[in-house]
């Protein structure tokens, strides 16, 4: 492909407007299935954002004060600056107002430490006293603050982190999820490789924590039926690890034909790079969920990424206005391309001004507060339109089978293709 340079945010939105080519899809219908610690301040307080705009709500212009738990250093560092700018750009196209109210968004730094983001939420519930939480990228993180958002009852839209149990056996009326469950994007590019690859044996890698465990389980499930073999599995340290050369001679002399990764952030530039300079790329195919080869990480992995094929429930690519529209105006806004992680965020910032729209009670009120966020039908999200399931929270959404391609006019000139549409993917629930 002749390369381009992109210089200016004008020719990159032309480039999103234009797209014409592979791997770009319309909406599809419905198918099957901180350094925190207790003397330093948690957030960073950066509103009310002011200006009118958004439609009055029942709340008569009280102010609403947001927390946003996001890891801002570590490997997740990049994921919590985009659903912070995510949350942000919502606020900015609706006057910083969500459902009538002038909002303050506090933030708060939690690595991606379970320890540090239960410090952090108890923070904001029993301190700050806010009346809504949102953010979390990692499912540790997620699963060590769960118990005390139920049992404060305080509305948390978790807009990252997958944890399978959070909209499962530990899901809660007081928590929601704009994002995924580790078990949709993993589960559905295993059982797109078991029905289409002509691979037999696979080798699974991901990180030593609890979406790394999860998203093996839900690959190995997919494989469970399909006499397909998994040869060997390996979970590096998370967090720490730099240098993958000792897994990646465990996956040579597994002498599997395939491997599964889940990595995001740091971790996903440096396994795929070295998974390239190690000799493997040519070899093995390498599939995972859409984290791998997400926007925020493409632009560094470059050419080592060509070809990886991924399950997400988004891409920049996806042909639907309101898709055009968010990555544009975040371009705009921010300098750098969006990903999933801020669209995740976006939409979390919808839920509540779209719920809170009738409501005139107290914000102190949890329980009151998250009937009315589950209240809320469809979204309206780059994604395209989703709605949460009425019992767990959990989003029910179409996902995409995707492969990086050289696409003219990208960011590096690579972007996440779609290759096929793999429909509506709901978690099994409890
Ligand atoms: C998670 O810990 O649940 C997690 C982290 C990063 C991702 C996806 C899931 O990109």
């Amino acid at each position: 492909m002749e390369r381009r340079e992109v210089g200016s945010n004008v020719s990159r939105r032309r480039f999103l407007r234009g797209l014409g080519a592979a791997g770009v899809v319309a909406a599809v219908p419905a198918l099957a299935a901180c350094g925190d610690d207790a003397t330093e301040p948690v957030g960073q307080d950066t509103g009310p954002a002011g200006g009118g705009g958004s439609p009055a709500g029942g709340g008569g212009g009280e102010e609403l004060a947001v927390g946003i738990m996001v890891p801002l250093s570590g490997t997740y560092a990049s994921l919590g600056r985009d659903m912070i700018n995510g949350f942000q750009l919502y606020l900015d196209e609706h006057g910083g107002q969500l459902a009538g109210r002038p909002v303050r968004i506090v933030e708060g730094e939690t690595e991606a430490n379970p320890e540090i983001g239960l410090r952090v939420a108890r923070r904001f519930i029993e301190e700050e006293r806010l009346p809504v939480v949102t953010g979390i990228v990692s499912s540790a993180v997620a699963l060590g603050v769960r118990d005390l958002f139920d049992e404060r009852q305080v509305p948390l839209i978790v807009s990252n982190a997958g944890a399978n149990d959070v909209t499962r056996a530990q899901r809660s009326p007081v928590i929601f999820r704009t994002s995924f469950s580790n078990w949709q994007p993993a589960f559905s590019v295993g059982q797109w490789a078991a029905e289409n690859l002509d691979v037999d044996t696979w080798f699974i890698i991901a990180p030593d924590y609890a979406a790394g465990h999860e998203d093996a389980a839900a690959f190995r499930e997919a494989f469970a039926d399909a006499g397909k073999e998994i040869v060997a599995e390996a979970f590096p340290p998370f967090g720490t690890t730099e240098d993958y050369q000792p897994f990646l001679s465990q996956i040579r002399q597994s002498e599997a034909g395939g491997v599964f990764a889940f990595f995001s952030g740091g971790e996903a530039i440096s396994f795929v790079q070295q998974f390239r300079d190690f000799g493997l790329k040519d070899q093995l195919t390498l599939i995972g969920p859409g984290f791998l080869t997400d926007e925020g990480v493409l632009p560094a992995q470059g050419d080592a990424a060509l070809g990886i094929r991924t399950s997400l429930h988004w891409t920049p690519l996806l042909d639907i206005p309101k898709n055009q529209e968010f990555t544009q105006a975040y371009e705009e806004a921010f300098g750098m391309q969006a990903t999933v992680f801020s669209v995740q965020s976006y939409d979390a910032a919808q839920l509540i001004d779209l719920g809170l729209a009738d409501y005139d009670g107290d914000l102190n009120e949890g329980a009151a507060v998250a009937e009315a966020l589950a209240g809320v039908g469809e979204l309206d999200s780059p994604r395209g339109p989703f709605r949460l399931d009425p019992d767990t929270h959990n989003p029910i959404q179409p996902f995409y089978l995707r492969e990086v391609q050289e696409v003219e006019g990208a960011e590096g000139g690579l972007a996440n293709a779609v290759i096929e549409e793999l429909g509506e993917v709901r978690d099994p629930g409890a």
